[in-house]
């Protein structure tokens, strides 16, 4: 499983997924639990660019994802890996060390991120 808003879906979006879907092997599955737009505003004073249900339809449609849910609160998490039986949680390293207190339930990696692209560097970019 894994977290994010994936607004102006980018490279480093399709590399990170690509690679936590690895993670599960051959067998295994992706969920990947797309922020809702109250989330992202109420939580973390962020404006997304793409609607939550358009950005939702686009992780879904790549072919290392296999299923896609919300985030609205930050207590989900818990619930989702035990609900969705999830054995690895996976978040990029900018988070490292933030989501540890899942050990209990699951392995919790980190993978490193892709550098020098990320949404708020495009929104910033367009506005030159
Ligand atoms: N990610 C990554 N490499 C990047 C950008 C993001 O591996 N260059 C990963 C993040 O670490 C996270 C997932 O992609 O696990 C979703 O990240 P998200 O926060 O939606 O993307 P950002 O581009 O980092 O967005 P923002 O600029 O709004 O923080």
């Amino acid at each position: 499983i894994t977290y994010g808003t994936f607004d102006l879906f980018h490279i480093g979006h399709l590399r990170l997924l690509q690679r936590a879907r690895a993670l599960g092997g051959e067998n295994g599955s992706l969920t990947v639990v797309v922020s809702s737009d109250r989330f992202n505003w109420v939580e973390k004073h962020k404006k997304c660019a793409i609607p939550d249900v358009q950005r939702a339809e686009i992780v879904g449609a790549l072919k290392c994802v296999d299923k896609v849910l919300f985030e609205d609160s930050w207590e989900q998490k818990r619930q989702d890996v035990i609900d969705n039986k999830i054995d690895i949680f996976v978040m990029g390293d900018d988070w490292k060390g933030k989501f540890d207190f899942l050990k209990d339930l699951c392995d919790v990696v980190y993978l490193p991120r892709t550098p020098d692209i990320s949404s708020t560097e495009l929104k910033t970019k367009l506005h030159g």
